[in-house]
């Protein structure tokens, strides 16, 4: 079940009829967007003119991708729905769990040996099941997903954020959490509220040191982190046909950042070249059969304003590039401006760290451009200042980078190249110091920089921008280096500038590559035991969340008012606590712990309604748990924001929080949330926030008539005696309150195979 050209030359097949039968629904030409999901309905759902930003819509995506921290817990559901094999080609890919410390073969090996328990249950399940079992060391999911099964035309879920890489090859692809992975992999169609369309006309040419990661860190800088929220981005105009493949994929993949559902592009001449240089000639030539519906009708993309819910132009003549951060991507600033708004900021303006990677920039392209940077620096008798960090995307990445001599430049300027993995994007970085807590900069090409992402330093200010800008202002070791106009001191005590980098955007010998690091499951895996030690502790198997019982919720307690920002980060935190994600119990010994406390603005210290005490999250909602009292979370904008983790939501539940209120969800955490059986709800008047006091008491009355568009009265109890009376707001269709009766969405799916 790995890759079927079957399944897209079916899909192909179809597409005209789909295609116009779409335009005669709706009554318009259509964008790309719309023809890949009006070809993607599941064959339970009706078509007809969706309302975009409000219908829930069931679709039936080609395939799913999980990575290895997320791919545990959605594959211990999987295993509980009593299914034999996956019903959509399915890949797993080991990538999260690898630890940047000493250079790639060490760090692998570390891995092997501390996670091998993780990756020997990820490998037997998928042999079991039909699922794709790509090993550690084999690449980041994205890259790999990119080089070897996105496709034009398609649309894949996969349970990590970023899954909307694969974007950049024309897909409609979009992070979900795992428990909406598990319902496609049984078979199950997929639910998404129909997007809105944000339109982006690329014009002009990009040149010199702007690249394709500047547009995007262009646009989150204008539509800001919640920006894209509930939409599809869309690119389309001539600078878009002249970028890269991978380039795209770039663009894509940090859509996550502005919030958007996912972002694509039309096919062009770019994926084609991509496609066969990666060894699918057969998906290039049908591709090419249907180029048309792979593409808004022109009539769209001549009147954009009337077909998209929002426009942005951007003029790639005039792009400069960017470096965002720190703390939030969307903080955008054009190196020009650097000196200025960093002094005014007091952001340290040394750079200790140079890092390029992650799946937003580890293509050939970029590790090519990064390393004609470097090549320079050599060549002009400089050193680098700050020191330098690389993770190749894949495999097939590294060995053609090495081949073609790029990693050799990274190590003579002393670069340590790391596994093909996550790394230091995902907190798995052992940098040396980091405890100190020191504040510092580094800069890197990956999408996030939320505080202690990287190496767990809450002061480590962290900026992105492209490989390119990277590698040049590491050797620079200034956060305000400007290439275009700036020069530097080399040996010689000469003052040198650089060129304008350069890069290859696919290898002129092409790509190579000895062992993939790819294992196609068994084809009868019925005999497949899967053990799960009782006393691990890295595994649990899981147990079914209990079913609601019909009645009002009362007397529940705050666990938490969260202030600002709370990420899933913030509430199940990745680097240390990576390895329990197969283990419920334990990991939720992390939950909320990044959480900050609205009473007294101190992370992991609440308030204990029981004892009057101050104590940690997790130890305070075990307490309450222990005696049987409902718990709520209090939560500002954009609850949830960051990663498709389900944790974030299981965790909770699992420790017996009943219900989330927040000022607004984040997509995927919303989701997660209905999902695993917990309430989620926004304040229908926002300011109602401020009304919650650190002792209050939460009487839920009318939750009994929960119904689709049904406000729920929630009664504050003050600890003064007093009362407010205040409305939340949902978004619970019948479905989704089905999943809440059955105590979460996988409990209703059992039931169903009974
Ligand atoms: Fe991995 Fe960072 Fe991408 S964690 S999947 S490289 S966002």
């Amino acid at each position: 079940m790995a890759f079927n050209i079957d399944i897209i030359k079916a899909l192909y097949s179809q597409l005209a009829g789909k295609v116009e039968a779409a335009r005669k629904i709706t009554g318009k030409p259509l964008t790309l967007s719309e023809k890949i999901l009006y070809s993607h309905l599941s064959s339970e759902e009706t078509p007809r003119a969706f309302s975009r930003g409000k219908d829930y819509v069931d679709f039936a995506p080609d395939r799913i991708a999980c990575q290895d921290a997320t791919a545990q817990m959605a594959l211990l559901q999987f295993m509980q729905a009593g299914k034999a094999q996956v019903a959509v080609p399915t890949t797993v890919h080991c990538d999260h769990l690898i630890q940047a410390k000493l250079g790639a073969d060490k760090d692998l090996q570390a891995a092997l040996n501390s996670s091998n328990e993780v990756f020997n249950f990820l490998e037997s399940v998928s042999r079991k099941y039909g699922i794709g079992f790509w090993k550690p060391g084999a690449g980041i999911i994205h890259q790999v997903v990119l080089e070897n099964y996105a496709f034009p035309g398609g649309m894949m879920i996969g349970t990590d954020s970023h899954t909307v890489n694969a974007g950049g090859l024309g897909m409609v692809a979009i992070g979900v959490g795992g428990a909406d992975a598990v319902d496609v992999m049984v078979g199950m169609p997929w639910e998404l509220k129909f997007p809105k369309l944000i339109g982006v006309k690329l014009t002009g040419k990009l040149s010199g040191w702007s690249s394709p990661k500047d547009v995007i860190l262009k646009v989150a800088g204008i539509l800001t982190a919640k920006g894209g929220t509930d939409a599809i981005v869309e690119y389309f105009g001539e600078g878009a046909a002249s970028m890269s493949c991978t380039g795209k994929g770039t663009i894509c993949n940090m859509g996550a950042e502005i919030g958007a559902t996912t972002s694509t592009f039309g096919y062009d001449d770019s994926m084609e070249r991509y496609l066969r240089a990666t060894g699918r000639d057969d998906v290039a030539d049908a591709a090419n059969e249907v180029r048309e519906h792979l593409n808004g009708d022109p009539e769209v993309y001549a009147n954009p304003e009337q077909y998209f819910d929002q426009v942005i132009e951007i003029d790639l003549n005039t792009l400069l590039p960017h470096l965002n951060g720190p703390f939030t991507p969307d903080l955008a600033t054009p190196v020009g401006e650097m000196t200025e708004k960093a002094t005014k900021n007091d952001w340290p303006l040394d750079v200790e760290w140079g890092l390029i990677g992650s799946c937003t920039n580890s293509s050939y392209e970029d590790l090519s451009r990064a390393a004609s940077v470097a090549k320079q620096a050599i060549e002009k008798g400089l050193k680098t200042k700050a020191e330098f960090g690389i993770n190749p995307g894949s495999e097939q990445v590294r060995f053609t980078a090495e081949r073609d001599g790029l990693l050799q430049v990274f190590e003579d300027l002393d670069a340590t190249i790391f596994t093909n993995a996550c790394g230091p994007c995902i907190g798995q970085w052992a940098r040396a110091g980091a405890e100190d807590k020191k504040k510092n900069t580094i800069v890197h090409s990956f999408n996030r920089n939320f505080a202690k992402r990287a190496d767990g330093n809450p002061n480590t200010h962290a900026f992105v921008g492209s490989p390119e800008l990277v590698a040049a202002v590491a050797i620079a070791g200034r956060l305000d280096f400007n290439p275009i106009t700036d020069t530097l001191t080399n040996d010689k005590g000469e003052q040198v500038k650089f060129e304008e980098p350069t890069g290859l955007e696919l290898p002129p010998l092409g790509f190579d590559v000895e062992d993939a690091g790819y294992l196609e499951p068994d084809a009868d895996g019925s005999g497949i035991a899967i053990n799960v030690k009782e006393d691990s502790e890295r595994l649990q198997l899981l147990e079914s969340f209990s079913p609601w019982d019909g009645k009002n919720i009362s007397g529940a307690k705050l666990l938490i008012k969260a202030y600002g920002k709370c990420t899933t980060d913030h509430i199940s935190m990745a680097g240390p606590w990576l390895r329990f994600r197969g283990h419920l119990d334990n990991i939720a010994n992390n939950t909320l712990i990044g959480g900050v406390n609205a009473f007294n603005m101190e992370t992991n210290s609440v308030k204990s309604q029981i004892t009057g005490e101050y104590g940690a999250v997790p130890d305070t909602q075990r307490a309450y748990k222990a005696v049987g009292i409902p718990t709520v979370i209090i939560g500002d904008h954009n609850y949830g924001e960051g990663s498709s983790r389900e944790h974030a939501a299981m965790q909770p539940r699992h420790l017996g929080v009943s219900v989330v209120m927040v000022k607004s969800f984040a997509r995927i955490h919303e989701t997660n949330l209905k999902k695993q059986g917990v309430l989620a709800l926004t304040f229908a008047n926002s300011d109602d926030y401020d009304k919650i006091q650190e002792d209050d008491t939460f009487n839920f009355t009318d939750l009994a008539d929960f119904a689709p568009q049904k406000q729920i009265t929630i009664e504050l109890v003050h600890s003064d005696g007093s009362k407010d009376t205040i409305l939340g707001n949902h978004t619970y269709n019948e479905a989704q309150i089905e999943w809440f009766k059955a105590g979460s969405a996988l409990n209703l799916i059992k039931l169903k195979n009974k």
